[in-house]
């Protein structure tokens, strides 16, 4: 790539937010997702930060304006109706304004808040000073409401972000969705359904979100009674950074830092319940019947982004790896459920990279993080600014022009981006 490609990436790239921003806060994509997503607006703000800090902070404050009062940020915001999204505010019936769903997002809003700090610390200290409280208090809420046997869990497939990854088939398979009644989906007419969740995967999501909803999103019934709740082991990897991060915020702010570091040593504690033997990995865990997935994928890498190692964990996920040519595939290649395009049976994703490679360099493993950085450039140099790609032969997929892409691509992917 020459010093002109790249540099017109990046000019693509802040087009692609600026183009996606609604006013305050940013849509992942136009059309597919046409509101404010937890954890896409904390990529975009990371982006933002690459080039109008001021707006970095304004799309994390927007995110937690829909934070609910026991802690809980919301994994969508549904700030104006759109008519080309389901579920949309009606379904979900939360009942709040702004309108939101009713479960959660990976709380990577601190570990990245933390990356804005430091980009501006004297512009950042009195936007940091507002927001803190509000991140210790989702914190807090991740610790109350979604670790009941010590790691975190999921209560829904889309609390993960990783929709309909294998890691969920175990507790999916025991999610009855025969009585959700008619609907009609609006995603399969964004982008080709083929590369979507299957009819069964949507029947069952709506099942467990009519449950939630007809407790009224009471947290503990969700928790105890609710059709879907299992151990994740890359929210678990997720949340642990994010507590150390914030932990760091703390005292930059001259905050004790004791609880947030207590939280962490807990989560780290509570890790072995989600060894798999088998497969000498980290695996997601049916929390309910207390089976494992046994599937790999870029959930388990995520260890290395919570500073967790272990020399047989690293030989089984370098050779899956090795198993694609672009990128770390959501799912491994050698299992029976792989599918390159469809979502995220076995697609790379550019942003999952971004937090791969943030903990391979954390860890000093400096050329793991290099090969990655330069896959996901090969991927976007040739494919634009998409969603997710095809790990084996690079196909573009998903949404175009996407917020998360496009910020990963300003802050870590491109030859100008201020990596650490
Ligand atoms: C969707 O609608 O596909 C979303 O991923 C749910 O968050």
């Amino acid at each position: 790539m020459t010093r002109m490609d790249h540099i017109a990436l990046d000019e693509q790239a802040r087009a692609i937010l600026r183009g996606n921003d609604r006013g305050g806060y940013t849509v992942p994509t136009a059309g597919l997702y046409p509101y404010q997503w937890n954890w896409d607006s904390a990529f975009a703000a990371w982006g933002f930060a690459t080039f109008d800090v001021d707006r970095a902070w304004t799309e994390i404050e927007t995110l937690l304006s829909g934070q609910w009062e026991d802690g809980m940020v919301p994994h969508i915001l549904f700030h104006q109706d759109d008519p080309g999204y389901f579920p949309g505010p009606g379904v979900w019936g939360t009942g709040r304004t702004p309108a939101t769903s009713g479960i959660s997002q990976p709380p990577v809003a601190a570990t990245l808040a933390r990356r804005i700090y430091e980009t501006d610390p004297e512009t950042g200290r009195a936007r940091l000073r507002a927001v803190f409280p509000k991140l210790l208090a989702w914190h807090r809420w991740w610790r109350a409401h979604r670790c009941p046997t010590g790691v975190a869990a999921i209560t829904h497939p889309w609390e993960s972000g990783r929709d309909n990854c294998p890691d969920w088939d175990p507790g999916m398979k025991n999610v009855d969705g025969s009585n959700v009644g008619d609907y009609t989906r609006r995603d399969t007419g964004h982008v080709d359904p083929s590369m979507r969740p299957g009819k069964e995967d949507y029947d069952r999501y709506l099942a467990i979100l009519q449950f939630g909803r007809e407790c009224g999103w009471d947290q503990e019934v969700i928790v105890r009674d609710g059709p879907f709740l299992m151990a994740d082991p890359a929210m678990t990897f997720i949340l642990l950074r994010a507590h150390r991060d914030l932990a760091a915020l703390a005292r930059e702010l001259g905050e004790s830092d004791a609880e947030l570091m207590g939280w962490a040593a807990d989560l780290e504690a509570a890790l072995p319940s989600i060894w798999n033997e088998d497969l000498s990995c980290y695996d997601a865990r049916d929390l309910r019947t207390g089976e494992f997935a046994g599937v790999l994928g870029s959930g388990a890498f995520l260890a290395w982004y919570a500073r967790v190692e272990n020399p047989e964990m690293e030989r089984r996920l370098m050779a899956v790896w090795n198993r694609v040519r672009f990128g770390i595939p959501s799912s491994d290649p050698a299992a029976p459920s792989f599918a390159p395009r469809r979502y995220w049976r076995g697609p790379t994703w550019p942003v999952v990279n971004s937090l791969i490679a943030m903990g391979f360099s954390g860890m000093g493993r400096d050329a793991e993080a290099e090969r990655l950085r330069r896959e996901t450039v090969e991927l976007i140099e040739a494919g634009g600014f998409y969603e997710y790609f095809d790990p084996m032969d690079g196909t573009a997929c998903g949404g175009r022009d996407f917020s998360w892409t496009a910020a990963i691509w300003l802050a870590w992917a491109s030859p100008s981006a201020g990596r650490d």
